[in-house]
């Protein structure tokens, strides 16, 4: 995908297996929410192709809703002045069947399908915990729960594929692991997902398997265990070791830190 003289993603070559739970890791400005434009067809990428189950898709976001991936975004993007319920049905409406005329005649054909539509987006509501919210105005839902109701309304399209575009942003340590139990929840539906998220312990614990991008370009892709430990990670991102005992550098700095600490206040930190 380039945008003028800047190529955001490079020759990038991803597959994500049904019953997958795979992480897209990288620093700022990496091209991980343009690869996620890309694939939902918000992009037309300059080259490059995106397939769902063996078939090409048009880059054109409500056929690749149809075809079966959803999404949230990095900036949520709810209805603010519609209320939770109606957010999730909003989500529905690729997949009911009823026509403008059926709509507008309020036919018994409408009426049952509206039913049915309400039903099932209750049952993601419970799904996700926001059942007793239901008409609630989004705008006034805490942060943590507008994310949620963001995932409840990707899954109304009844997705096979979920992609999540920092999920846990500005969320609370307590949030952040509701959320990978959600994550884990979406998985054993039947739901591959495909998450982005700067939270390490979040993306390590939850996936299968990583990929990390930095400048555009796909740097490493494998297990948890392989992603954390690969040289070039640690030093194009996370810039330490991500578990473990501290390297030698770090237990030096810990103990200057120390002493200047006992030094100056006498008290631990
Ligand atoms: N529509 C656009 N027009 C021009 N440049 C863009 C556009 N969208 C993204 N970019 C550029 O592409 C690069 C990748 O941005 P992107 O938002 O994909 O990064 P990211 O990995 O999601 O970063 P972050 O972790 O901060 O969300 C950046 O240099 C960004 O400025
Ligand atoms: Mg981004």
């Amino acid at each position: 995908m380039r945008f003028g003289g800047l190529t955001a993603v490079r020759s990038v070559d991803f597959t994500v297996n049904s019953g997958e739970i795979v992480g897209l890791i990288g620093p700022n400005g990496a091209g991980k929410t343009t690869f996620f434009n890309c694939l939902t067809g918000l992009y037309i990428p300059t080259e490059g192709t995106v397939s769902y189950k063996g078939t090409v898709l048009p880059p054109k976001p409500h056929l690749v809703t149809q075809a079966g991936i959803a999404r949230t975004f990095q900036n949520i993007r709810l209805f603010a002045n519609m209320t939770v319920l109606e957010n999730v049905l909003v989500g529905r409406h690729t997949r009911t069947k009823e026509g403008l005329w059926s709509a507008l005649l309020r036919g018994p054909g409408f009426k049952k399908a509206e039913k049915a539509s309400e039903d099932r987006a209750m049952e993601l509501l419970e799904f996700i915990g926001l059942a007793h919210k239901r008409d609630h105005l989004a705008r006034n839902l805490p942060y943590g729960e507008q994310r949620k109701l963001e995932i409840a309304r990707a899954l109304a399209s009844e997705p096979g594929l979920l992609l999540l575009d920092e999920p846990t942003a500005g969320m609370n340590p307590q949030e952040t692991r509701t959320t990978e139990e959600l994550v884990f929840a979406i998985r054993d539906m039947g739901i591959a997902v495909l998450v982005i998220e700067h939270d390490m312990r979040f993306i390590f614990n939850l996936c299968d398997r990583v990929a990390v991008l930095v400048q555009g370009e796909k740097l490493v892709e494998g297990t948890s265990e392989v992603v954390q430990a690969d040289e070039r990670v640690v030093a194009a991102y996370l810039g330490e070791p991500f578990e473990g005992a501290p390297g030698e550098a770090e237990a030096a700095e810990v103990a200057a830190a120390e002493s200047t600490t006992s030094n100056t206040k006498g008290e631990a930190q």
